[in-house]
């Protein structure tokens, strides 16, 4: 199956197509998938309930297009590559046939503890070969996977297994990232302290480190998965089905799980992996995210096996052993697309290029970047130190509810511009609003950014809880859905995304809610109030900055912040650790009660003469405090 553009004409063309007959586009694309049965018809769908279906009444299994087709045409080829976190452990490498029998094997196992379509499983676990095998049995039996990123603490967990009252959690003893060792399945078992749900745990060994054991309940992956058959018949789902609910955080508390159904999913992830990268036959393909996120569902496993790609697994981190880790990978693999964050990549630049130098790195076709917006120095350094200054990069621009990438360069194919993620891809209209939702027309501006028409990827509900989906994302601007970023359309129509506008801090390209780390700092015992805000970051695009009221002024302030800091990381994780704690007495508040955040966030931007009008206060002594105190 050929999904790919070849040209920017071509782009131009196949998009005035997908805006102008969208149903004939995308059905254009779907058809190169295999479907048990097909669609009636494309779509329907408003954005007032909201409620979109694509591909309606038609049957179908992900991974019989991940898998099965391929095991037929390429079954030798590699289909996941696996890199250890030691490099001089070996790597493993799984072909598609390989794979499609170990999913199997896996799927067969769920079914024997009682897993049936729709049930909800956990995966709480290292990046091993058996998280995407993992995935993609869930997918196989029709179970909808939630994985919840293996840095989450047990509380963070523990919240997110009773959101969806999962059944099974699948994770291991421990895991590796770099030096360090975690013991993942302590953290399990004292967050199931707090789920009546789960009846089973399915544990891989990884470290062999020492761990509790709860007999009935826990069963080992070794004792269980290889003994199953290594075949398993792929459930029938319908294309609206859910595939998997993954949490992430928005302006409001509580974490939301994002639901991806099916069909639409599928259709748009394999059509965005192929031209993002434009991924050719016996590429190797990098992207060195966590599927823990977003980015790892639908660009390590999902989009690369839909297209028969080699997908690589690194288990590891880019600072370990040494910084030059990701470019020893890149020549020991000879890495064809490489897919990283800013913020890795920003780390790699400040150890210097004698790190980048010894490495040979001129397999690499195309650099991309994800998660947070890449400044220009960082982009020039990925651009010429990686990229020797000819390798294209793409700049994705997307999120955890898009599913797959919405805005940006087309491997090499697209006009090219530092920090602007580009121009839409085929079928995604976005569009620049006013605050009063007005749409923007022209270029040269700046607005909201919002999609006008739905894509077969968009989230199709937060799960448990339609309207909250609603509240966040459609009921903002008539019509559309609200993206939560800003950006700027220069004259040419390209897109450059400034960040969000609301009160989500993207930090090393992950998102939270400033109420979320609000309301953790809170469950600190001497704390009485806090407000957190973001503020820019070199390495890790922006920090946490949390001003703290306590009963009383500390004493010891360095006991009190690492006092709030290890609440931060038993109820979320330690990559939600405050950069920056401020004690004050009193926080700016408006009459009615609400926090000035413009306040905070400027002094902790360090920008404290540019606060603005401040008469509107209850207090405003209170402001003098805190210019005063700023740290
Ligand atoms: O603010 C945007 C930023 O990350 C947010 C989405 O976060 P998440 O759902 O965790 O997904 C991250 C990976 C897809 C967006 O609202 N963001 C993502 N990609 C970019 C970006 N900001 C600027 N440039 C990007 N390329």
């Amino acid at each position: 199956m050929d999904l790919r553009i070849k040209s920017f004409e071509e782009y131009q063309a196949k998009y005035k197509q997908s805006v102008d007959q969208p149903e004939q586009f995308w059905s254009e694309v779907a058809d190169h998938y295999q479907w048990q049965s097909p669609w009636g018809q494309v779509l329907d769908w408003n954005f007032k309930e909201p409620n979109v279906k694509w591909f309606l009444n038609a049957k179908l299994n992900i991974t019989e297009n991940c898998l099965d087709r391929h095991v037929e045409t390429r079954g030798d080829q590699t289909a996941i590559l696996w890199e250890s976190n030691f490099p001089d452990r070996d790597n493993i490498r799984l072909s598609y046939t390989q794979l499609h029998a170990e999913v199997c094997r896996a799927a067969n196992a769920l079914k024997s503890m009682g897993v049936k379509k729709g049930d909800r499983i956990c995966l709480y676990m290292p990046m091993i070969p058996e998280l995407a095998i993992s995935v993609l049995a869930c997918a196989r039996i029709g179970a909808i996977h939630s994985v919840v990123f293996a840095g989450f603490s047990a509380q963070a967990l523990a919240d997110r297994i009773n959101d969806a009252t999962c059944n099974v959690v699948i994770t291991s003893d421990g895991l590796y990232r770099g030096a360090k060792q975690v013991g993942l399945k302590s953290i399990v078992d004292e967050a199931l302290q707090q789920c009546d749900s789960i009846e089973h745990v399915l544990v891989k060994k990884c470290t062999g480190e020492d761990i509790g054991w709860s007999e009935g309940r826990d069963q080992w992956w070794d004792d269980i998965v290889p003994q199953q058959s290594a075949t398993c018949a792929a459930e029938v789902m319908d294309s609206e089905d859910p595939l998997f609910i993954l949490y992430t955080s928005g302006s409001t508390g509580k974490p939301k799980g994002v639901v991806h159904t099916c069909g639409g999913y599928m259709v748009y992830a394999g059509y965005s992996f192929a031209n993002v990268f434009q991924y050719e036959e016996g590429d190797i393909y990098w992207c060195t995210a966590d599927i823990g996120w977003i980015t790892g569902h639908s660009y390590i496993i999902y989009g690369p096996l839909l297209n028969g790609a080699t997908t690589m697994m690194f288990e590891g981190v880019p600072t370990w052993p040494d910084a030059g880790r990701f470019w020893q990978i890149v020549e020991k693999h000879k890495v064809n697309q490489f897919y990283t964050a800013p913020t890795a990549i920003r780390a790699l630049m400040s150890c210097g290029n004698d790190v980048v130098t010894p490495y040979d790195l001129s397999s690499l076709k195309v650099l991309g970047t994800v998660g947070e917006p890449i400044n220009q120095e960082a982009w020039d350094w990925y651009k010429q130190m990686i990229g020797k200054g000819t390798v294209p990069i793409v700049d994705t621009w997307w999120q955890t509810e898009t599913g797959g990438i919405m805005i940006s360069g087309l491997g090499g194919h697209s006009p090219q511009q530092a920090t602007f993620a580009g121009y839409p891809l085929p079928g995604i209209q976005p569009c620049l609003v006013d605050t009063e939702g007005n749409e923007i027309t022209e270029n040269g501006v700046e607005g909201l950014l919002c999609m006008k028409f739905p894509w077969p990827s968009i989230l199709r509900t937060t799960y448990g809880d339609h309207e909250r989906c609603r509240i966040t994302y459609f009921s903002h601007y008539n019509d559309m859905y609200f993206t939560g970023d800003g950006a700027r359309r220069d004259e040419n129509g390209m897109y450059r995304i400034i960040g969000r506008v609301d009160d989500v801090i993207n930090v090393s390209g992950h998102r939270f809610g400033t109420a979320e780390i609000e309301n953790a700092i809170n469950e600190s015992e001497y704390v009485v109030e806090s407000a957190v805000v973001g503020y820019p970051h070199d390495i890790k695009g922006q920090g946490i900055y949390a001003y703290v009221i306590q009963e009383k002024a500390p004493d010891d302030l360095e006991a009190a912040k690492k006092e709030i800091i290890a609440t931060v990381v038993k109820e979320i994780g330690p990559i939600a650790k405050p950069d920056k704690i401020q004690f004050v007495s009193g926080l700016p508040k408006t009459r009615s009660g609400k926090i000035m955040r413009r306040i905070l966030r400027k002094v902790a931007e360090g920008e404290p003469d540019k606060l603005g009008d401040t008469s509107t206060l209850l207090d405003p002594s209170v402001v003098d405090e805190i210019v005063g105190g700023a740290v």
